[in-house]
């Protein structure tokens, strides 16, 4: 097996973590001896550094880093479909820069939803920016932001790179840097998605938030911008103006990822059937993932990297094997995916890191005076009481523990998204950090706009006879979560 793009990041890291884990031992050692004469501290703590576990603690902090490297940067080689195959990077780059069309401007690309890392751009730059002295209407200052590796969730490969040592100083950016001039592909990572940033530089531009839904990318524009959409029109077996108008449908916030499965590209409704994009974070204890419980995190990840992303990898799930559920899917063969010498699975290896690192991402507590802490509290006292939301929603998962699992009728809606996954139900939402996530709405597909129009939805459907201030209370709990 190739090992050489998974040592890197793990030898620096090791010299890194090194240094910190023994400074980080050299401060607990003392805060636990003395802590425990004075007795503050429980005895387990003190016996968990006697029994010398310390390593399972530096393999803990190795594949944090690790997963957090791949579920930023890691495309898995899927530039081969980006690029290669649909040309996104043409579209980007633009007729002026070797490609074809406008090109995309960053001003373009920020209005679309991208995100940019603040902490991979230069000191230079920054002050450029601030100075207005960037051109933000040109194609090529995204391109360069690609070459600074800015761009969350999108890699740009150019016609030269060159290996670079990743030091803790130049971290996060990554180890290859671009110094070849022209955009020869593209390449999409979990980031694009699952991660946004704080806006703490300018709206669009500030320090990652790994875990939190994008709900301002328009994944369906960005896709339609491709100037060959033909390997997804044949896979579906329509044209490609079909496919743009599909693409089109989605909106911000959403992605539909059945459509590949089953070709189902609209509620009977007429509605896009497209889902919103959920957050990565709060995972752990959770048993089923996705709206509709396709599994578990490492089942979902394979899934989205080798059918969704076209990584190049091993998937395996005879569920798809089924022509009336999933006739797209059956037909391609997507149910058994692999790779012709299995050296060259760019995924699998990944796997473990990447579950690691979603299970680490902690769901984020508000911040404090965005909720009414009193109306919260009694909000409280009405999930686990009168409104009985807590049968489903157990704290502090608010899913169930076991097979958190809901056929549509016992939540009163239609079974159109659930029938689109193999048990036909909708999962029980874990609601911690539902506050990051408020827009584009609630449910699988955002049918309720607001907390508030969640919570009339039970009352109705539960016959829960709340009043308007007990409806206000628990909405305030809600975005209280997980506080
Ligand atoms: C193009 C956008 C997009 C990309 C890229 C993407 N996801 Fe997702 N992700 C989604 C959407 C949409 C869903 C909901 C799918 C559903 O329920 O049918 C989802 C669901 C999930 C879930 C389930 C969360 C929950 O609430 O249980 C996890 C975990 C996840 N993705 C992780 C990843 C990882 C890891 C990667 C990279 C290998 C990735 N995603 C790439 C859009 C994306
Ligand atoms: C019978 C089980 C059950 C009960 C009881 C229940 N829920 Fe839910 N809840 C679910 C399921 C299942 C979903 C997912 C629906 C979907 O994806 O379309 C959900 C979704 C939600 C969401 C949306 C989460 C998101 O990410 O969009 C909120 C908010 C919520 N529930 C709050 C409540 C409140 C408040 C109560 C009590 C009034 C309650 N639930 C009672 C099962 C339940």
């Amino acid at each position: 097996m190739s090992s050489h793009h998974k040592l890197l990041p793990i030898t620096l890291n090791k010299k890194y973590i090194t240094g910190a884990a023994l400074a980080v031992v050299i401060v607990i050692t003392t805060v636990l001896i003395a802590g425990s004469a004075l007795g503050l501290f429980p005895a387990y703590l003190v016996q968990a550094k006697e029994m010398g576990k310390s390593e399972v603690f530096d393999d803990a902090q190795n594949m944090a880093w690790e997963g957090m490297q791949t579920f930023r940067y890691d495309t898995f080689g899927d530039e081969e479909f980006w690029g290669g195959a649909l040309k996104l990077h043409q579209a980007i780059a633009g007729e002026a820069n070797g490609g074809v069309g406008p090109g995309v401007s960053p001003q373009t690309a920020l209005a679309v939803g991208l995100k940019v890392d603040v902490d991979a751009l230069p000191e230079s730059l920054k002050s450029d920016l601030k100075a207005g002295k960037v051109n933000l209407t040109d194609p090529a200052t995204t391109i360069a932001l690609l070459k600074l590796n800015a761009v969350v969730g999108v890699t740009g490969f150019f016609n030269k790179t060159e290996d670079m040592n990743m030091t803790r100083e130049n971290f996060p950016s990554r180890m290859n840097r671009t110094t070849g001039m022209t955009l020869t592909s593209i390449g999409i990572q979990c980031a694009l998605c699952h991660s946004t940033v704080d806006d703490s530089f300018a709206p669009g531009i500030g320090h990652r938030m790994d875990g939190w839904a994008n709900r301002d990318l328009n994944v369906g524009d960005i896709i339609a911008l491709a100037p060959n959409l033909k390997p997804i029109a044949d896979l579906l077996g329509v044209n490609e103006t079909t496919v743009r108008q599909v693409l089109h449908s989605w909106g911000p916030g959403k992605f539909d990822a059945e459509l590949i499965l089953d070709g189902k590209a609209f509620r009977p409704d007429n509605k896009s059937a497209a889902t919103l994009i959920p957050p990565a974070f709060g995972l752990a204890g959770v048993n089923l993932h996705t709206w509709t419980g396709w599994g578990s995190v490492t089942h979902w990840n394979a899934l989205v990297a080798i059918l969704e992303m076209h990584g190049k990898g091993r998937f395996w799930d005879p569920r798809l094997n089924n022509s009336v559920q999933f006739p797209i899917a059956a037909k391609a063969g997507f149910w058994n995916v692999s790779v012709s010498n299995p050296d060259d699975d760019r995924f699998t290896p990944k796997l473990a890191v990447l579950q690691f690192y979603q299970l680490a991402l902690v769901a984020p507590k508000p911040p404090k005076g965005s909720f009414n802490e009193s109306a919260a509290k009694r909000g409280d006292d009405l999930f686990t009481g009168k409104a009985g939301c807590s049968r489903c929603h157990v704290e502090p998962k608010w899913t169930e523990p076991g097979w958190n699992a809901h056929k549509p009728s016992e939540i009163g809606i239609d079974s159109f998204q659930a029938d689109r996954a193999p048990d036909k139900i909708y999962r029980t939402s874990p609601l911690g950090g539902l506050w990051t996530h408020q827009k584009g709405g609630f449910y699988h597909d955002g049918r309720f706009a607001t907390l508030l129009d969640v919570v009339d939805h039970y009352d109705k459907f539960f016959g829960l006879n709340l009043t308007s201030t007990e409806k206000n209370d628990l909405v305030e709990y809600l975005k209280s979560l997980p506080d």
